[in-house]
């Protein structure tokens, strides 16, 4: 598997990895958000550690109409943005120069002529023999057109003058529900085989999350308290502190459980709660993910609001400051009943998991940014302790912090110094950033690379896609039926809405306050 790949081949010196053949990177709506914030940026680290080949370019695609030029002076002020201290024009230059730009309205067939010569001279001036990754960066309801175009332009395929291999990397959401997914793959798959898609999830190409792997699997000692017999109950939390970041009229389409829990959310708790895979091959990988995707217990429709909660963050204060609402936040329906955060219950049902629950939420505006996956652990069952100063024994617990302080913490009972016996919770404490330094590939970086090795086994199948789906598509019919139907408002910066106690078993679980 390619994220035990990596850190094998790690050193402390530099991790490095064969760079991937030479290629061409087309971002189809490239004068998005998501190209200057996070696509550029992660591609300039690669190119930095020297991951990427010596023949790489990227050709951005978008309406807007810039010049070459314009368009790398717009992705340098992002650059800046992000770290005026680290960055470095001696390297950024000759970064930049790979960097291209062909105005485009990718929605009329009679631009693909034009797109394709752009691409061929592209590959030519920078000796890019072939192979061609297209990045699917639009609007989600723009995917099954642009992807059709794509295949009617003949661009889908190698050609004898430009041969190698052609990827499509589509982001999330993949549809907006069962039937819409199934759809979209429908489409996508008239114009690519299976094989060429690569349905991208940037949580699986963050570090902390390969790492669950590693934890689970390298490690004796855990693997055997990972079940029904030791476990409590296990806690998946998603919070940010930002809000929409302008981008209403997507969020606006989305709201938190089609932009999260379908697919960072249940993810996690796929790799949370897998059983060990045959190999580290893709397929036997994603393999044993599909199946506990599919072992999720689906809820009746009439039982739904029993395990979700939906909110939306009001106005409130975060880090001492005032934020506004969702409903007055730019391009958002002023009685909008998008959900801003959600909480679900979830079981499964195998003879690993059945009795434990699962409690994942997500949501913006929180107290805190914190992703994190707790293990709450049974008590001990010794009443040896009861009567003694501290009281209440706490049980033990694992918090795997995805970000963003990187790490992992176990927290157990010390006997407390003094003449009398009185026991404290204590933690055993890693963090990344003591153990490794400051060095990690990240996100999307990671998985860019991947793609172009043709590595597929950090994304998603169409399989996975759908289980997820097929989990959510209950509460996703109940609240299009009745688009206010278990919403509930919280104050931004706060912990969510407190309705969401209701959810955990028999009132004995308590979310986590990290
Ligand atoms: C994206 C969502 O997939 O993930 C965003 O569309 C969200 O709404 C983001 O903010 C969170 O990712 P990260 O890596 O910043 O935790």
């Amino acid at each position: 598997m390619a994220a035990a790949g990596s850190a094998a081949s790690g050193s402390r010196e530099g991790a490095r990895i064969e760079p991937p053949p030479r290629c061409l990177l087309v971002i189809f709506g490239a004068s998005g958000d998501l190209t200057r914030r996070l696509l550029i940026p992660d591609l300039f680290g690669l190119y930095r550690e020297r991951l990427l080949p010596e023949g790489f370019a990227v050709l951005g695609v978008s309406r807007t109409a810039y010049s070459d030029d314009a368009f790398r002076g717009l992705l340098k002020d992002a650059a800046l943005e992000q770290g005026r201290e680290t960055f470095d024009e001696a390297q950024w230059n000759p970064f930049a120069a790979r960097l291209f730009y062909h105005p485009a309205d990718l929605e009329d067939p009679a631009c693909y002529p034009g797109l394709n010569d752009r691409i061929r001279s592209v590959c030519a001036g920078q000796g890019i023999p072939g192979n061609i990754v297209f990045y699917a960066a639009v609007a989600p309801r723009h995917y099954a057109s642009l992807v059709g175009r794509i295949g009617k332009a003949d661009l889908a395929d190698p050609s004898t003058d430009l041969p190698g291999f052609r990827r499509l990397i589509i982001e999330k959401p993949f549809g907006r529900d069962l039937a819409s997914a199934r759809a979209l793959n429908r489409d996508v798959l008239t114009a690519f085989r299976d094989e060429q898609v690569f349905r991208i999830d940037h949580f699986l190409g963050k570090e902390t999350v390969q790492n669950l792997f590693v934890f689970r699997f390298g490690n004796g000692i855990f693997e055997p308290l990972w079940n029904r017999n030791y476990i409590d109950h296990v806690q998946i939390t998603v919070a940010e502190t930002i809000g929409v970041e302008g981008r209403g009229d997507f969020y606006e389409e989305a709201g938190a459980v089609r932009d999260m829990i379908q697919n960072h959310l249940l993810q996690l708790l796929a790799l949370v709660a897998m059983e060990p895979p045959n190999s580290l091959d893709g397929d036997d990988v994603r393999g044993e993910k599909l199946k506990l995707l599919r072992s999720i217990v689906r809820v009746d429709p009439s039982l739904a609001g029993e395990v979700c909660i939906r909110g939306q963050y009001s106005e409130g204060e975060i880090e001492g400051k005032k934020v506004s609402a969702y409903r007055a936040e730019k391009n958002v329906s002023p009685g909008s009943f998008t959900e801003t955060y959600a909480a679900f219950r979830f079981s499964i049902d195998n003879w690993r998991w059945a009795g434990v629950p699962f409690y994942l939420r997500t949501g913006k505006r929180m107290a805190r940014k914190v992703s994190e996956i707790a293990i709450q652990f049974r008590p001990a069952p010794s009443m040896l302790f009861k009567d003694t100063a501290c009281g209440q024994m706490e049980s033990n617990l694992l918090v795997i912090n995805i970000q963003p302080e990187e790490g992992i913490y176990l927290r157990f009972g010390a006997k407390d110094p003094g003449p009398a016996v009185c026991v404290r919770p204590v933690d055993f404490h890693f963090t990344y950033r003591e153990a490794f330094g400051a060095r990690s590939t990240p996100a999307y970086g990671r998985l860019l690379l991947d793609v172009m090795h043709g590595d597929p086994t950090l994304f998603p199948r169409e399989e996975d896609v759908e289980a997820s789906w097929a989990l959510l598509d209950p509460f996703l019919r109940r609240w299009g039926e009745s688009p206010s139907r278990d919403l509930v408002f919280y104050p931004a910066g706060t912990w969510g809405p407190p309705e969401a106690d209701a959810l955990m078993e028999g009132g004995r679980d308590r979310w986590r306050r990290p």
